[in-house]
């Protein structure tokens, strides 16, 4: 029998949701940044959907301090439901049921020092175990036809390996992202990475290619970040992991067909719910008429 050669599914899905958000203060003083909302809901449970569009079953959260919000968001909440059953909002209730991740699907761990991202991934090794898996940054938004993730798992399936979204920027403003070095095509879609540099300083910048927060990475990783090197920012950061890996696995580079909107900034921010309105369907016709009001 000819053994297949498709790689191995992935099941299990990465969000660090430990930062502070001080970029966006004071809107995060008392509220995690990843539940500030685009309309109405909260950009983590955008990013969640985006994670099951994609196939993924298992959802991990690496939290820290003053996060448990994140975790009743995520639970059943009793009284509110029997609430909502009584005063005959069905609707809403059918929504929050069929939105709510399934008993047994969430994990929990704290990073309990803001060491970098790629210790916050570290972080949730026992609970991802020996398989690869997804990352996705919860602070970057990506609307598309199709989401972000989805597209990263056509590229895995064709080309096997470690997958990274990417997106153009302008170089101006490379020095603030992860950057990759484009190699040859692998798929419609994909291309062998063939560097990647954290915060490169500027104008040394391999490509304009940016990495965008969406990985689907394999578990030796885990090992690499064990060590706790640290990169930019006196940070243990996720790329220079990758770069490690990279010299014994291949990193595919998976050009989104979309666009992403950065979160922590406050025009990112801006940008990510007008684009996320304009998205949905229930709401893109009055929201064009009401914005192109507002713009005279
Ligand atoms: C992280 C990653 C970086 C990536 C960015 C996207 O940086 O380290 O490679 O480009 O997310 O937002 P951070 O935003 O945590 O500084």
């Amino acid at each position: 029998m000819p053994t297949s050669t498709r790689p191995p599914r992935i099941r299990k899905a990465i969000f660090p949701v430990a930062g502070l958000g001080t970029r966006v203060l004071p809107a995060t003083k008392s509220i995690p940044k990843e539940m500030l909302t685009l309309v109405d809901k909260p950009v983590l449970q955008v990013v969640m959907e985006e994670a099951r569009e994609a196939g993924i079953e298992h959802f991990i959260f690496v939290t820290g301090r003053n996060k448990q919000v994140i975790e009743d968001h995520f639970d059943m909440a009793y009284e509110l439901e029997d609430s909502l059953q009584k005063r005959g909002k069905l609707d809403i209730l059918a929504q929050l049921r069929a939105e709510r991740p399934a008993a047994g699907t969430t994990s929990f761990t704290r990073q309990q020092e803001p060491l970098g991202l790629g210790h916050a991934v570290w972080c949730a090794r026992d609970i991802v175990g020996d398989e690869p898996f997804a990352v996705l940054l919860p602070d970057m938004i990506t609307i598309g036809k199709t989401g972000c993730m989805k597209q990263c798992m056509e590229v895995y399936k064709a080309a096997g390996g470690n997958v990274v979204a990417v997106e153009e920027c302008d170089p101006a403003i490379a020095h603030q992202y992860g950057i990759v070095g484009v190699g040859k095509e692998v798929s419609k879609q994909g291309f062998r990475i063939t560097a990647m540099v954290e915060k490169p300083p500027r104008s040394t910048a391999p490509s304009n290619r940016y990495i965008t927060g969406r990985y689907i990475l394999q578990p030796e990783i885990f090992k690499i970040l064990e060590k706790g090197e640290r990169g930019a920012g006196g940070e243990i950061q996720l790329t220079d992991g990758m770069v490690s890996l990279m010299k014994k696995q291949p990193f595919h580079g998976m050009t989104y067909n979309g666009i992403t909107y950065d979160c922590g900034s406050k025009l990112g921010y801006l940008q990510a719910t007008v684009a996320y309105a304009l998205s949905r369907k229930d709401l893109a016709d009055a929201a064009r008429r009401e914005i192109a009001a507002l713009l005279g």
